[in-house]
């Protein structure tokens, strides 16, 4: 997920905009911590897909993942769960 590829490179990202050529695809988004690991059971690795394209390309969130999101601050269009998101 993006959140793990995250982790596994060391990228600190929380509250940060971040922008480099690892996520040429997505060009800009905002991704918090991931504080329960991808288990669907927080909503701080929100992310904000600024690419409409990318996003269009991506599969739609799960009814559990719209249900975190729903408790996501900032909440956007393009709003999806980092842990989610491959
Ligand atoms: Fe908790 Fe994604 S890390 S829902």
């Amino acid at each position: 997920s993006m959140l793990e590829a995250a982790h596994e490179n060391d990228i600190e990202l929380e509250g940060k905009v971040y922008n480099s050529i690892f996520y040429s695809l997505i060009l800009c988004f905002y991704v918090m911590s991931g504080a329960c690991e991808g288990s669907l059971a927080c909503s701080t690795c929100h992310v904000i897909v600024m690419d409409m394209e990318y996003y269009n390309k991506l599969e739609d969130p799960a009814d559990e993942e719209n249900d975190m999101l729903d408790l996501a601050f900032g909440l956007t269009e393009t709003s999806r769960l980092g842990c989610q998101v491959i």
